[in-house]
């Protein structure tokens, strides 16, 4: 059941696609606390959700703020990401009640949960203008089945946007992108997709090419969708403050820039020094962004990521003028006590994505001049949302790949997310992992974090590792900094045999993955979860934060710790164990319910096939769309001699006609060919 509460004026977010009647009841569970809400947890209530917040899966012991950030530093510490996903789930354990909460609002929420006082969830908003949502159901697991019903189906990218995707920042030319390419079919491992950085524009202004690097982007891009690879470019949020841009002219003339106070477009430094920011709350603004993409869909180009959404803002001109300002005076007084040296440091680190500059420019929503900050989460996902909805109507019936870095929930139904700039660490793995059912229950689907990290030196044991992660992530991308060692996979070469195996691997598995991907969308099921969805009376399924469930049949258990030859692994009950090394080369052996030792070594990916579950797989090939869906060898585990089944759903991948019942067919083991 859904109850929703009124308070106040709420801004309008267009998180929830239905509109419930208004309750007048008390709100179930919470209390009232000041301007906020308060719950009492059991020891061993859990909280899930919060999307990409960082820690465990479980919320507990922390306190997190939503407040969209440019935050290239995901260490315990931190306490607002890129997205503001505000719905949580206390479930509860013996008897316990189990619910879970939408808060919808635009501007800053904060969660308590723990933090203070060890028993204690409190959560209150910024403004006291909002709705929240209630829902009770069968346990954690229904709760977020009906939360995803009322948010609208999330985002579908084209079947070949689960390939594997190389990406860095520092591909400055074509040479560079053809490079990548033949490194990739040279050494005979599968590639999709190759995202392009802001090196490809010109001066890094939006929807333009920097023709002496890319003097044929159309021919490239042709040239590269031979190969079966796609070309992503990026789109950053600021647009190039210059009037000879089409861009920036045209949004100057239509009055279509976030504005200050007195009128004048709101102003602040990003990758091409001054930008203005479209006012994407405005659903003109949101159709001519949309339509700019077009520059580049006339070009073959049929995917983007969107970036710098929150927005980041790398400073002001006034703050800079003033900081300098402040900087000389105090470099006047030479010798700086420890006082002034800190406060000089300050001055500088305070210049990017200040709190202070989001309260002076305004959006226009429904004829109202609103103050940025109200409505800061919302405006990633905007973004998104423009892109989006245009491209639906430049590219009619046809699917093209989309996804962003900052978003607010209802974004997830015009695109993925990708988890931002994580860094080349054992800890950024394990978060990964952690973040993936999170952000999943509150409908980004299509996620997936830079594969063996984006900033600071990767290793190659750690690109192996999260590689055998990877694969198991709908978006899966290897992405990483400019100044970092190189990080695609051939450079690796004592490592490239298993790298090879384990890319070939995941385009095995992709029949399953993206069935169980387009299950979690059309029935808002769930693609990964944690395993207390599915064993909710198992106290120690319940405490499990490094294994996933993936889809109907399967469970993953990476290894995410450095050095280590194996690891623990928790069953819930019996289920077959798949130490595979490749495709064709691998151990099975039944366990028993329990925990295990399970040796792993570099190189090897631990899977799972729970009882009386099939898993078919199909010869690997260099490209999602040269894969033979017709032929499967399956892999089963049948606990009790019975013939086992698949459900699969099978379509074109590129159209947008998603319902047609052909697209369902049960596969049986006998049908092994
Ligand atoms: C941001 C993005 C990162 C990108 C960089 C340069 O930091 O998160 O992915 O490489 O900008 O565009």
């Amino acid at each position: 059941m859904i109850q929703r509460f009124s308070f106040g004026q709420m801004i309008p977010t267009e998180s929830v696609v239905c509109s419930l009647p208004v309750s007048e009841s008390p709100v179930p569970y919470l209390i009232q606390d000041g301007t906020g809400w308060r719950y009492e947890m059991a020891e061993d209530d859990i909280v899930y959700g919060l999307g990409e917040m960082v820690r465990g899966i479980n919320k507990r012991g922390w306190h997190y703020c939503a407040n969209n950030s440019d935050e290239p530093h995901h260490t315990e510490d931190k306490r607002s990401l890129y997205g503001a996903h505000n719905f949580f789930v206390v479930s509860g354990f013996g008897g316990r009640p189990s619910f879970g909460v939408f808060i919808d609002f635009a501007g800053q929420v904060e969660y308590d949960i723990g933090y203070t006082e060890h028993d204690v969830f409190t959560f209150r908003t910024a403004e006291p203008d909002y709705d929240l949502y209630l829902i009770t159901g069968d346990g954690a697991a229904d709760i977020c089945h009906q939360f995803r019903g009322i948010i609208g189906r999330s985002y579908i990218p084209p079947k070949w946007a689960v390939g594997l995707s190389q990406s860095r920042w520092g591909y400055k030319s074509e040479e560079d992108i053809r490079a990548v390419a033949k490194g990739y079919r040279d050494n005979d491992l599968p590639l999709d997709m190759i995202c392009m950085d802001i090196d490809y524009m010109a001066d890094f202004a939006d929807f333009t090419v920097n023709t002496k690097a890319f003097p044929d982007l159309a021919g490239l891009s042709g040239d590269m969708k031979q190969q079966g690879i796609h070309l992503i470019p990026i789109i950053d949020a600021g647009i190039r403050a210059d009037e000879q841009d089409e861009t920036c002219q045209e949004g100057l003339e239509k009055g279509y820039f976030c504005k200050k106070e007195d009128g004048t477009p709101f102003v602040a430094a990003v990758w091409p020094g001054e930008a203005y920011f479209a006012d994407f709350l405005r659903p003109e603004v949101r159709d001519w962004f949309g339509k700019r993409y077009k520059v580049l869909t006339d070009l073959g180009i049929d995917g983007f990521w969107n970036d710098m959404n929150e927005p980041s803002l790398f400073y002001t001109p006034d703050r800079l003028r003033s900081a300098v300002e402040r900087a000389a005076e105090l470099g006047a007084k030479g010798n700086l006590d420890m006082y002034d040296f800190f406060a000089l440091q300050q001055i500088f680190s305070s210049l990017s994505s200040n709190e202070d500059d989001y309260k002076t420019f305004y959006h226009q929503i429904n004829g109202q001049t609103v103050r940025h900050d109200r409505v800061h989460n919302l405006y990633g996902g905007s973004m998104t949302r423009a892109a989006g909805e245009t491209l639906q109507t430049l590219r009619p019936g046809t699917r093209t790949l989309l996804y962003s870095r900052s978003s607010y929930i209802g974004s997830h139904r015009y695109g993925g997310i990708w988890l931002g700039d994580n860094d080349s660490s054992w800890a950024q793995l394990r978060e990964n992992i952690h973040q993936m059912p999170s952000v999943q229950l509150c409908g980004y689907l299509y996620t997936g974090a830079d594969l063996g990290g984006f900033g600071a030196d990767t290793t190659p044991d750690l690109v192996l590792r999260w590689l055998e992660f990877g694969i198991f992530t709908p978006l899966m991308r290897n992405h990483s900094a400019m100044g970092t060692r190189d990080q695609e996979y051939y450079r690796f070469d004592k490592q490239l045999p298993a790298i090879r195996n384990i890319l070939n691997l995941r385009m095995a598995l992709i029949p399953y993955l993206y069935s169980e991907f387009m299950k979690a969308v059309l029935e808002d099921g769930f693609y990964f979860r944690p395993l207390a969805f599915d064993y909710p009376d198992d106290a120690m399924a319940r405490q499990v934060e490094d294994q996933l469930l993936l889809g109907e049949g399967l469970m993953v258990a990476p290894v995410c710790t450095q050095n280590a030859a194996g690891r623990y692994v928790y069953l819930p009950e019996s289920m077959k164990m798949l130490r595979m090394r490749s495709v064709d080369d691998f151990d099975e052996e039944i366990l028993p319910a329990g925990h295990h030792y399970l040796p792993c070594a570099l190189g090897e990916v631990l899977i799972f096939l729970r009882p009386g579950h099939l898993l078919p797989l199909v010869r690997p090939a260099r490209c999602v769309a040269e894969l033979d869906e017709s032929h499967f060898n399956f892999l089963s585990y049948s606990a009790d001699g019975n013939p086992c089944t698949y459900r699969m759903y099978h379509d074109d991948g590129l159209t947008t006609d998603y319902l047609r019942p052909e697209h369902w067919q049960t596969l049986t083991e006998a049908a092994k060919v």
